[in-house]
């Protein structure tokens, strides 16, 4: 009974004390998050994994890049757990390695060597690794504008992995304008530019999120209507028209302090994943929150993490097995560290 998987986690927490810890993305369901011992955003929960050097089990309750990140940024003998292995994410699949290097190769004859290529987060090990041998750096939603800024003090033009939104989004923000953007379709493995190419500041991959792109200039049209008090704050995973409609876009950790810190009485739409959206409602009952789209499905592959796959997993530990490590190549590893950590240091 979830009675008796609840009673089991705190227990294998209790018996391992500090050698477990449980860092739980914001997207994760509510029965698993109850046991996290830190939630965040993906930039949190990177700064956090790259802190704590004391725990041997890291049991980590998001998605299959969150804990290659953790791999990537701890000790050897710290060990880092996904409790269920088909947790990947559609948007880091829509851009492998092969693809990356052969839109690489093209680019470089295109550019020279006045390109740099950024990676969201939100992308394998392979892929940060090549962006880091390429003097590149990672990306979060919430330090997207900052690095988006350093990149453009290394070099002229950017390559941005794979999500062609918050590329889009971060790059317009700093002025970047539209028809200074261009698209790399990796299943072409050609551009997508109207113009002169000399004019191309950025390159978008085109990749998105599957949950995000959910959100409508519709859904914005009818809440504007039907709630024009209604403040709407989206995540910038969303298409340019909507972020542009929007009032406020940000990463998960935005979304929920700018809630966090309205007045009671506010009323707010919001566009990002379910099982998120859900907890702000209940933790606000003095406001009115809705979800910007109302026929919103939750993130699959973050919710295949559930009680039973966590409860399996730290069964495993206990008894000494330990399920589903998550083990990045070192060679791999050792250049994915290095864009991670320019990341770290402009954070
Ligand atoms: P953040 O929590 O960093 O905003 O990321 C959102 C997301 O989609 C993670 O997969
Ligand atoms: Fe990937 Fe989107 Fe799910 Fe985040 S919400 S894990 S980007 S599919």
């Amino acid at each position: 009974t979830k009675d008796e998987l609840e009673a089991r986690v705190r227990e294998v927490k209790e018996k391992l004390g500090n050698k477990l810890y449980i860092p739980g993305h914001h997207y994760q369901k509510d029965e698993v998050i109850q046991f996290a011992d830190s939630t965040g955003d993906s930039l949190k929960l990177a700064q956090l994994s790259a802190e704590n050097q004391d725990a041997e089990h890291i049991v980590f309750c998001g998605v299959h890049f969150m804990a290659e990140t953790a791999d990537i940024l701890t000790k050897k003998d710290q060990k880092v757990y996904l409790p269920d292995m088909r947790a990947g994410c559609s948007m880091a699949d829509m851009a492998d390695i092969y693809q990356t290097e052969r839109a690489w190769s093209k680019l470089v004859q295109m550019f020279g060597e006045t390109i740099l290529p950024l990676t969201y987060v939100n992308s394998t090990a392979a892929i940060k690794s090549f962006v880091g041998e390429h003097g590149g750096a990672t990306v979060t939603s919430s330090n997207a504008e900052k690095m988006v800024r350093w990149a453009f003090e290394q070099k002229e033009r950017l390559l941005f992995l794979p999500d062609q939104h918050l590329g889009r989004n971060t790059a317009f923000n700093i002025g970047i304008r539209l028809d200074e953007m261009a698209i790399w379709n990796p299943l072409k493995d050609e551009l997508e530019f109207e113009g002169l190419i000399e004019n191309v500041k950025v390159i978008l991959w085109k990749g998105h999120c599957s949950v995000h792109e959910n959100f409508t200039v519709e859904n914005i049209r009818q809440v504007r209507e039907t709630y024009p008090e209604m403040k709407i704050i989206v995540h910038p995973e969303c298409r340019r028209e909507v972020v542009g409609l929007s009032d406020l876009a940000g990463s998960t950790n935005y979304i929920i302090e700018a809630i966090n810190a309205s007045s009671p009485g506010s009323a707010w739409a919001i566009g990002t994943e379910m099982n998120l959206v859900k907890r702000i409602i209940q933790q606000h009952p003095d406001k009115q929150i809705i979800s910007l789209n109302p026929h919103m499905c939750p993130c699959l592959t973050m919710n295949r993490i559930d009680l039973p796959h966590l409860v399996w997993c730290l069964d495993s530990i206990d008894q000494g097995e330990g399920h589903n490590v998550i083990e990045v190549d070192e060679v791999v590893a050792e250049n994915a560290r290095k864009a991670l950590n320019r990341m770290l240091e402009q954070s």
